[in-house]
């Protein structure tokens, strides 16, 4: 008898990738896909596909895991944890962060967020640098050799008293990043409007977690997009604006695309399912919705999705920032803290995409294929991951099997992060990733983790087309070219 040509062949199942559905079995050899077709040979193991959608693993390019965050806590997860939840939720790969606070230098904290992911890591990651100081070491010196090294994408905040960079040293990392070929993504709120609401809140008593919304005045996000854009601009440098949540924003971002600034856009399921209201709750309870930006109101998630639709924005990510209920995470400040002592955050990588599918598929907006490409294809490419993001002959067999008429009603204790909570308890949602595969190994199955810590790999990455400046900073800067 002749050996089984493929490892695993996943067999009669609707296969979706962002431009193309298709019914076909996969044939998969060690950690590819080597065939597309029907009635391909037998494998070595066989999973029956039949009434399943087979789609690319979900790519999720914003999730805080074991960060040490704004307010110095460190997230409630670890890698173990967060990964493990991403793989329930669909998600084969992520993109995490290594996270500069002032006085660190760059290439230990590199090195120390390696450390962390290879020994808990289950499914595969890459990262992106926050830079919060930097100084001459840091741009000269670190910079260059970490992005050599396969991390070529930094990450800058415009807020948050203890990370943000002002105007000056914003063009400072713009400009390393051009100098190196690297992406850059962006926090943008304005600092000093955020700051200044919140002092007057507090002055008059207005503590409770419903004034967060309203602390950070709808025109800070705006107001922050386009000075970032003015920056990009006059360096003629690339960038992805994270978590777009009001519709001024999303205005702001496709001016300025118009303009011909090279400007992405990603925002997450709390700014299309969540409004302010979730955060006026008896107690502190409104705190499970606070995140920053906040969410906002409908009209914002309805031109978010008309944004969306547009191609404005390209990227769906979790912004998984995960923190406990308790004196570790949210509470740290006592059991009595105001709005602006509260950690900012939401756990968001296991059900970005079982909201996002029933949303989008099970209820058609958008559709199957936009969903594909807004979880999983685009950030791929944007993020330069090849073989990640689709399905085809030659790409890592990285595969979510989505059961589409199973309903889950969500409940707290059900998701796999350490936060304790889930923001969308109670919602019941249509459609479900049943069986996850990760490079060709099954990481979920029946319910149950299959795969080990420490088995997901880190994904090196070089800057894509994505990070490559179109040519033309301003005529001024032109002159420091020369
Ligand atoms: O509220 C949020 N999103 N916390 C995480 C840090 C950030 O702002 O991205
Ligand atoms: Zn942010
Ligand atoms: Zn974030």
């Amino acid at each position: 008898m002749s050996e089984p040509a493929y490892d695993l062949v996943i067999r009669g199942g609707t296969v979706a990738t962002a431009c193309d559905v298709m019914e076909a079995d996969l044939g998969i050899r060690g950690e590819e896909v080597v065939a597309i077709g029907r009635q391909l040979g037998p494998g070595r193991r066989e999973i029956d596909a039949g009434g399943r959608l087979v789609l690319p693993g979900g790519v999720d390019p914003h999730c805080h895991v074991e960060q040490l965050s704004a307010n110095g806590l460190l997230n409630a997860d670890t890698w173990e944890s967060a990964t493990t939840a991403a793989a329930f939720g669909g998600t084969t790969t992520i993109i995490s962060f290594a996270a500069q606070h002032v006085g660190m230098r760059l290439r230990d904290v590199v090195a120390d967020y390696h450390r962390r992911a290879e020994r808990g890591a289950v499914v595969d990651y890459s990262f992106h640098m926050i830079l919060a100081d930097p100084t001459e070491e840091t741009l000269k010196e670190d910079v260059p050799e970490l992005v050599a090294t396969g991390h070529a994408s930094l990450k800058v905040f415009m807020t948050y008293d203890r990370l943000r960079v002002d105007d000056e040293k914003l063009l400072d990392v713009l400009w390393a990043a051009r100098q190196n070929r690297a992406f850059v993504c962006v926090h943008a709120e304005n600092h000093g409007m955020i700051s200044w609401m919140g002092k007057r809140f507090l002055e008059r008593g207005l503590l409770a977690p419903k004034y967060h919304p309203a602390s950070h005045p709808r025109v800070s996000e705006a107001e922050a997009f386009d000075r970032l854009g003015a920056a990009a601009r006059m360096l003629d440098q690339p960038v992805m604006v994270f978590h777009v949540s009001t519709k001024e924003g999303a205005a702001a971002i496709r001016r300025m695309r118009g303009e011909g600034i090279k400007i992405f856009a990603e925002t997450c399921p709390q700014y299309l399912f969540m409004t302010a209201a979730d955060l006026d709750k008896p107690g502190l309870d409104g705190a499970k919705w606070m995140c920053s930006p906040p969410v906002r109101e409908r009209e914002d998630q309805e031109a978010i999705w008309r944004a969306l639709e547009l191609g404005d924005l390209q990227v769906i990510s979790s912004d998984h920032a995960p923190y406990r209920l308790d004196e570790t995470g949210k509470f740290s400040a006592g059991p009595n803290p105001t709005f602006k002592q509260i950690a900012n955050g939401m756990p968001g990588v296991e059900l970005r995409l079982p909201v996002l599918f029933d949303a989008m598929v099970s209820k058609g907006r958008l559709g199957l294929q936009r969903f594909v490409e807004l979880t999983s294809t685009a950030p791929a490419r944007i993020y330069n991951l090849p073989g990640k993001g689709s399905i085809a002959v030659g790409h890592d067999a990285d595969l979510a099997i989505w059961n589409p008429d199973r309903e889950v009603t969500i409940a707290d204790g059900t998701t796999h992060d350490l936060s304790g909570y889930t923001p969308y308890a109670g919602r019941t949602v249509r459609g479900w990733p049943e069986t996850v595969i990760s490079r060709g190994r099954v990481l979920v199955e029946d319910g149950a983790l299959k795969a080990e810590p420490g088995s997901g790999r880190f994904l090196a990455r070089e800057a894509g087309e994505a990070a490559r400046p179109l040519g033309r900073p301003s005529a001024e800067v032109a002159l420091l070219l020369d």
